[in-house]
């Protein structure tokens, strides 16, 4: 896989809305396609996860999504008009649902900046699945603000916490987010997410090689046994903004052959289809899973694409859907819920928009243009969320 990459360094571009139009999700068959609770692609891959961007600012600038050369103090972020409310993305969500959606993940940006985040949380928790069941709901943050807020999250009916922690040494966490911010405050916000019962916490860190590899022993040692599951991922080729290059990247095989030296894992199965995560477990001296030290996992987007069942679904922050991590354009919902659209309207725009998805970026990189994705640009992390 790694001798068809040639390190190359992505063109810098904006893709937003505005400088770039967007399709309007209403060139859509004429048919009306209404909500079954369950609605599957081009590849039989069935919607069940919702990732919802709920702004496109961040208070830390990590190289890898958020360069501060690019996102600095002339760099033009969405005006609140452009914003999604939490009226709209609740009845976006809600149609989402109707479609078999089953868990929906707030991000950003950091979605802990955006104001008054517990009343939108508060409103998605009155979701129900087609079934009767309530949805799986969690945030993914940086865990700058997770101290102050860990309990008004979980209050609010939030479900679980995914913190982004890419590195233990202070110097390393530091230059990692590029804006000086100390590695304690962030473990102060995931001790107060367990103590607010936001479990269970998963810990990502994104490994840059030659940048914070030198984490990944301490990361597990200090994780080991804290019902904490931390997942090492791949480095990805996502925007235009990172200069991402091959040679960056650190394959899952050789995180997980380094773990297995100091720290023997047992290769554990999925937990559930569609899962981004290969779960390894610490194993005790007979070789077996203990389960008391846990498990980590490990994201191979780059080595080993996951796109075969890719069940995930995006919401940009001015409520473009996305059909993939790595699209070059989306689909206008936003001008659905602020025109005429009923809400019939609307499930059906996105049962034909889901019906037509072939999107398998990952699965496919290797045969594209490595320095384009095949001639498209795409949009930033920080606009879909991770
Ligand atoms: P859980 O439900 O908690 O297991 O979450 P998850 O793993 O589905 O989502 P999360 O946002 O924690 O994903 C972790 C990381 O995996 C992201 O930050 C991305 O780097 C990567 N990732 C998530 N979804 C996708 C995807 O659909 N495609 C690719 N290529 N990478 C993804
Ligand atoms: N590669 C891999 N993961 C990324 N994230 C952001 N940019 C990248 C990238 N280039 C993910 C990280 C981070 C989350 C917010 O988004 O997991 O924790
Ligand atoms: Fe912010 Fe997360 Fe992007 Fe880092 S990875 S800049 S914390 S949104
Ligand atoms: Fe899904 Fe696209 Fe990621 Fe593949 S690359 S797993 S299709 S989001």
């Amino acid at each position: 896989m790694t001798e068809r990459f040639s390190p190359k360094v992505i063109p810098l571009v904006d893709l937003r809305a505005g400088t770039h139009p967007l399709p309007p999700a209403s060139v859509l068959p004429a048919s009306r396609m209404a909500a079954s609770g369950s609605v599957s692609d081009t590849l039989g891959r069935h919607l069940r996860d919702l990732r919802i961007s709920v702004t496109d600012r961040c208070n830390f600038r990590c190289g890898y999504c958020m360069p501060k050369e690019i996102f600095d103090k002339e760099y033009a972020y969405l005006p609140h008009s452009a914003l999604l409310s939490f009226e709209e993305i609740v009845r976006i969500a809600q149609q989402f649902v109707n479609h078999g959606v089953q868990k929906i993940r707030l991000t950003g940006g950091e979605p802990l900046l955006r104001k008054n985040i517990e009343v939108l949380i508060e409103k998605l928790t009155a979701l129900r699945t087609t079934d009767g069941r309530a949805l799986d709901l969690t945030l993914t943050t940086n865990g700058a603000l997770l101290a102050r807020k860990a309990r008004a999250l979980k209050a609010a009916g939030l479900h679980r916490v995914t913190v982004s922690l890419d590195g233990l040494d202070d110097t390393v966490f530091r230059a990692m987010n590029d804006v000086d911010f100390p590695v304690a405050d962030v473990l102060d916000g995931i001790r107060a997410a367990q103590e607010a019962g936001l479990g269970p916490i998963k810990v990502n860190m994104v490994v840059k090689r030659g940048t914070n590899d030198q984490e990944i022993i301490p990361m597990a040692r200090h994780f080991k046994g804290s019902g904490i599951v931390l997942r090492f991922i791949e480095y990805m080729d996502v925007g235009a903004t990172n200069g991402w290059r091959m040679d960056d990247v650190m394959p899952s095989a050789d995180v997980v052959h380094r773990l297995q030296t100091e720290l023997p894992l047992v290769a554990l199965e999925p937990s559930s289809p569609g899962e981004t995560a290969q779960r390894w477990g610490y194993a005790n001296a007979l070789g077996a899973h203990d389960q008391l030290a846990g498990e980590i996992g490990v994201i191979s987007s780059v080595t080993q694409a996951f796109c075969g069942d890719c069940n995930r679904a995006r919401i940009s922050t001015e409520g473009q859907l996305y059909l993939c991590l790595f699209a070059s354009q989306g689909y206008d919902l936003r001008s659905l819920v602020r025109g005429k659209a009923t809400d019939e309207d609307l499930a059906s725009a996105i049962g034909h928009i889901w019906s037509a998805r072939t999107d398998r970026y990952s699965a496919l990189r290797s045969t594209l243009a490595a320095d384009t994705g095949g001639g498209a640009r795409r949009v930033e992390m920080s606009y879909i969320g991770g």
